[in-house]
């Protein structure tokens, strides 16, 4: 199985010193650095864009772990990754043509990744996993850190291990020292952590979450 790999999510952190926060998540074990962009309109919520990704972008070597909760990602891949992205995961809810940004961030020479919603199915990946580097479910509704994780998420990723033993398997949101262990069971292998990695000693925290 994949090694257990921990991404921060910046939205926890302090947005009044990121590029800081950036160097002290760095040092203390991540294993890459999760961007939640929000549009306010695919989600309630408000984040930041691609100027502010971009300025932090020279504060780490990390993987920029890039999720756009946002309608019609398409319109910013190319943005995206000229600011810097390695990763950039798209919701399946979020566009019409699933399969065609797909195409459009691998193009760009990236990973690609798509999301689904706690209510949307695995089935939906269906025609596309095999062009997947990673799927990203959702264990709360996307919009805000701190929120408590929805346990049916564990047959998903017992459902999306079935039709794929070796795509990135990540899990996002509510994730603690306790609710990862079912996950990992599961066959999930790349946690994002917001409120938990950054409600600590960012270094004590991911040691507890890698156990
Ligand atoms: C939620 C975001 C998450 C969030 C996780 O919409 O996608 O990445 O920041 O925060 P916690 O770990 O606090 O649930
Ligand atoms: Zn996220």
């Amino acid at each position: 199985m994949n090694t257990i790999k921990i991404a921060p999510s910046i939205l926890s952190a302090d947005f009044s010193k990121l590029g800081d926060e950036i160097i002290d998540i760095t040092k203390a074990g991540a294993d890459m650095i999760h961007i939640d962009v929000m549009d306010g309109n695919f989600v309630p919520n408000i984040s930041f864009g691609v100027p502010i990704m971009k300025s932090i972008r020279d504060k780490t070597d990390l993987i920029f772990d890039v999720h756009l909760m946002i309608d019609a990602p398409e319109r910013y891949i190319e943005d995206f990754a000229k600011a810097g992205a390695d990763m950039i995961v798209v919701h399946a809810e979020s566009t019409t043509h699933l399969h065609r940004v797909i195409q459009q961030i691998k193009n760009l020479g990236l990973k690609a990744g798509v999301s689904l919603n706690p209510a949307t199915p695995v089935e939906n990946l269906k025609y596309v996993i095999d062009e997947l580097d990673m799927v990203l479910l959702m264990s709360v509704n996307p919009g805000f850190g701190g929120q408590k994780f929805i346990p049916s998420t564990i047959k998903k990723i017992k459902e999306v291990r079935e039709i794929s033993p070796t795509v990135d398997i990540q899990i996002d949101g509510g994730i603690t020292d306790t609710t990862i262990k079912p996950c990992i069971e599961a066959g999930a292998n790349i946690f994002v952590a917001g409120s938990f990695v950054f409600g600590g000693d960012y270094k004590e925290q991911i040691e507890k979450l890698k156990g």
